[in-house]
């Protein structure tokens, strides 16, 4: 059989999502987890387990593979580039998942290259912050340079004490910071592509992403902005694919602040500003993201409906199970259910639902309703 092994480090939902994208192409997928349960081992063709920080049981894992992309940021860039040494194909290589994986890297990096990103400076001491504050005033942005997600590894600290309570626990544990400047922030959008190895790419909808304490809760695609300001963020996205040659889905998240677009951060493999596209685009990132690296020809990127509208479901604070009511969301008119076999600890994200529609206020009703029933949230 001809068809490749695609390896993909990392077993969580974004594993998951894409194995489903490809079980129609019989694809086998390889999944080198952290732990036998995770999200996707439950599922894939073949399972290893094993630590991401473990070179050796990575490189047993790529020698059965025959492309290796990846469902997270958190594999040691040594270990990327000792396999990428030793033959082994890695889609996105090691210098693209940099940018994704060391956000003082990414901002450094995108600023040289005269990109928009915030007001930044690396962390080594509590004078660096105060020396930071001087210039750009409070409230200040602390964040962790590698390793943070759904907002762990943010802090927006008001003043000097609470900035030098972070600065110190962050050392004592080890944690690299930077500081930037805290963006007053008029909404968030992402902007995604995909791509393949020789360049050819295509661009899906700027989506709108709302967040609430950090995580984020909700997309609505298109994004509500003027034409102009969706241009720009393609263009954005464009420019950073080709400036740092990614391979597969790259998605670029963004602040609107005073009319013109500030970088956040960069992701180098599906998204989860790009879940809608799953029942909202002809093809979806999941798909495209294993054809990208597959170096097949990509999917069309055209939406299917006028809106489309996710909510990320999170572990409700009652304890209870989501799957206990998934019956009475499908009662929801035109929602698709997805949940990802994780346990519902509560403010966990453990699935999403989307609603498709001609009209936005309907759609974003629909979706919240079905939120709603599987997980009591309420819409922001
Ligand atoms: N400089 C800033 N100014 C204002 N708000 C910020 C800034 N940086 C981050 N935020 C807010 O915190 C959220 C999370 O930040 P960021 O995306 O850097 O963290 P993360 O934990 O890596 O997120 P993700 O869940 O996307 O992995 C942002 O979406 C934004 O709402
Ligand atoms: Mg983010």
């Amino acid at each position: 059989v001809t068809i490749p092994v695609l390896g993909i480090v990392g077993a969580g939902q974004l594993a998951r999502m894409t194995y489903q994208a490809v079980v129609g192409l019989d694809v086998p997928l390889h999944v080198f987890a952290d732990r036998p349960d995770a999200s996707a081992a439950t599922i894939a063709k073949h399972v290893t387990v094993g630590s991401w920080d473990d070179c050796g049981a990575l490189t047993a894992f790529a020698e059965r593979c025959d492309v290796v992309t990846f469902d997270h940021e958190l594999v040691d860039p040594a270990h990327l580039r000792a396999l990428e040494d030793a033959g082994h194909v890695l889609r996105p290589g090691p210098r693209a998942s940099l940018f994704a994986q060391d956000k003082l890297h990414q901002r450094t990096e995108l600023a040289r290259a005269g990109l928009p990103v915030p007001a930044f400076a690396a962390v080594s001491d509590p004078d660096d912050v105060r020396a930071f504050a001087e210039e750009h005033g409070w409230p200040l942005v602390l964040k962790s340079r590698r390793g943070g997600y759904d907002g762990r590894g943010v802090w927006v600290v008001d003043g000097p004490a609470e900035a030098h309570d972070v600065v110190n626990s962050s050392l004592e544990a080890g944690v690299e910071l930077l500081v930037e400047e805290h963006v007053a922030i008029e909404r968030e959008i992402a902007a995604a592509l995909v791509r393949r190895p020789s360049g050819a790419q295509r661009v899906y909808p700027v989506t709108e992403t709302v967040q609430r304490d950090g995580i984020c809760v909700e997309l609505i695609a298109p994004a509500d902005v003027t034409p102009a300001l969706a241009a720009e963020a393609t263009a954005l996205v464009e420019r950073i694919g080709v400036a740092i040659d990614a391979v597969g889905l790259l998605a670029v998240e963004l602040f609107v602040t005073d009319g013109h677009l500030i970088v956040n951060e960069l992701a180098l493999r599906p998204h989860n500003s790009m879940h809608w596209t799953i029942e909202g685009a002809r093809t979806s990132q999941f798909q495209n993201h294993a054809r990208a690296v597959l170096d097949w020809p990509l999917g069309d990127t055209a939406p299917t409906a006028p809106y489309a509208v996710t909510v990320n479901l999170l572990g409700p604070a009652d304890g209870s199970d989501p799957r206990d009511r998934v019956a009475d969301a499908l009662g929801v008119v035109g929602v698709a259910v997805h949940l990802y076999d994780k346990a519902p600890r509560p403010g966990r994200k453990v699935g999403h639902v989307t609603a498709l529609g001609d009209d936005r206020a309907d759609t974003h009703a629909r979706a919240w309703q079905a939120a709603g029933i599987l997980t009591y949230q309420e819409e922001p």
